[in-house]
């Protein structure tokens, strides 16, 4: 009796420490190299080559980089008739000194401009030719500059509201609905080698999927060059649910273009009422009820992160033919947005690597086994 209890005590151990050293050589690029490509956003720490484990992770388990910053238009057009690349050159050289798929992000965007972009020198503002020329001008240019280099531009970012309709942008404002087959046209001039995404949030939400799902038909017909859409993926534990995003991605690929899921990340803080968005500008005032897991993440927490993310990595398997990149939306939880959005100052755990830089459990092994189950 007791002998036999060793004896299972000791395949037990075994077991366990095989196990062990199987998720400690497991990537998420292998784990899904016959399906989709894995990508990670990068800040400017670890590209410039002042975070070295970030970038041995990144190297170990991605095979496509997204910059989270490095290449929006304030960061690279920060000012008329200036441009500052030394920042988004580190990016870009990164990435082809490690053979990883280069993604840029983003060239058309309400975001991160400042108000010089739609007006002129005395303070008015441009007309739709001016406006274009200014669009035709940072798309050529930035473009341009990564010729051949980077493999894929998300050229038009968030063009829609919830309900569908337009976002008032100055894009919008000024050129109208038809700037964003413009900027598809500029950037298809600019490197006609280079795949060109659309871009958005909350596409689980119908309303503002069938508005992008008219804008893909439409840019079809057109046959502007368009090469895939990505669902930017800024999720929460209970919302949106699996088949939500599925529903998303099958109506998303209906249209005859691949699907990504580009930014995602799992928030696992309490959501402040109102707060249902991913709109960069929405911010609210620290609270402590807001911020309950400063001291570590709950094991009851931690099974539904892993069980959020192995049925959305399940589901993305099973629509593989369909879905050409996931990307996180940073490296480790201590890099993530989510840690100051919308509310800043919090400790949150929305990725698959921990503050050490090591994988996380349960999650990280629940997502390297969902192919084969
Ligand atoms: C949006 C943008 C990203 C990033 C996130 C938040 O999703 O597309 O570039 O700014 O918001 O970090």
């Amino acid at each position: 009796m007791k002998i036999s209890r060793i004896i299972f005590a000791i395949v037990a151990l075994e077991l366990s420490v095989n196990y062990a050293f199987r998720l400690a050589d497991a990537t998420l690029k292998d784990a899904f190299k016959n399906d989709f490509d894995i990508g990670v956003a990068l800040n400017a720490r670890q590209f410039s080559g002042l975070d070295p484990k970030a970038q041995a992770l990144i190297r170990q388990q991605f095979n496509s980089i997204s910059p989270e910053d490095a290449l929006k238009w304030r960061s690279v057009h920060p000012a008329r008739g200036k441009y500052t690349f030394d920042v988004a050159d580190k990016y870009v050289e990164f990435g082809v000194k490690n053979g990883l798929d280069i993604v840029g992000h983003t060239l058309i965007w309400h975001s991160h401009t400042d108000p010089w972009i739609s007006v002129n020198e005395k303070g008015e503002q441009l007309n739709r030719d001016e406006m274009l020329h200014v669009m035709k001008d940072h798309i050529t240019t930035v473009m341009g500059r990564y010729r051949g280099k980077i493999k894929g531009w998300d050229v038009v970012n968030e063009a829609f509201n919830e309900d569908g309709t337009y976002r008032k942008s100055k894009w919008h404002e000024i050129i109208g609905e038809d700037f964003i087959e413009k900027a598809y046209e500029y950037a298809h001039e600019a490197d006609p080698s280079a795949e060109l995404y659309y871009n958005d949030y909350n596409l689980f939400k119908p309303a503002k999927r069938a508005a992008v799902v008219r804008l893909l038909k439409k840019l079809k017909e057109k046959n502007i060059p368009l090469k895939g859409v990505g669902e930017q993926g800024h999720y929460y534990l209970q919302t949106p649910t699996v088949a939500e995003v599925e529903a998303a991605v099958l109506d998303l690929a209906s249209t005859g273009y691949p699907v990504s899921i580009t930014e995602l990340d799992v928030n696992v803080l309490p959501k402040p009422a109102g707060q249902l968005t991913a709109e960069v500008s929405a911010t609210l005032a620290y609270d402590e009820k807001w911020n309950p897991y400063v001291k570590g993440l709950p094991d009851t927490t931690a099974r539904k992160l892993a069980h959020k993310y192995s049925t959305l990595f399940a589901m993305f398997h099973k629509h593989r033919d369909k879905i050409a990149r996931v990307t996180f939306w940073g490296l480790t939880d201590g890099d993530s947005w989510l840690n100051g959005y919308p509310i800043k100052g919090r400790t949150n755990y929305p990725l698959l690597f921990d503050r050490n830089y090591q994988p996380k459990r349960p999650v990280f092994g629940d997502v390297v086994r969902v192919v084969g189950k």
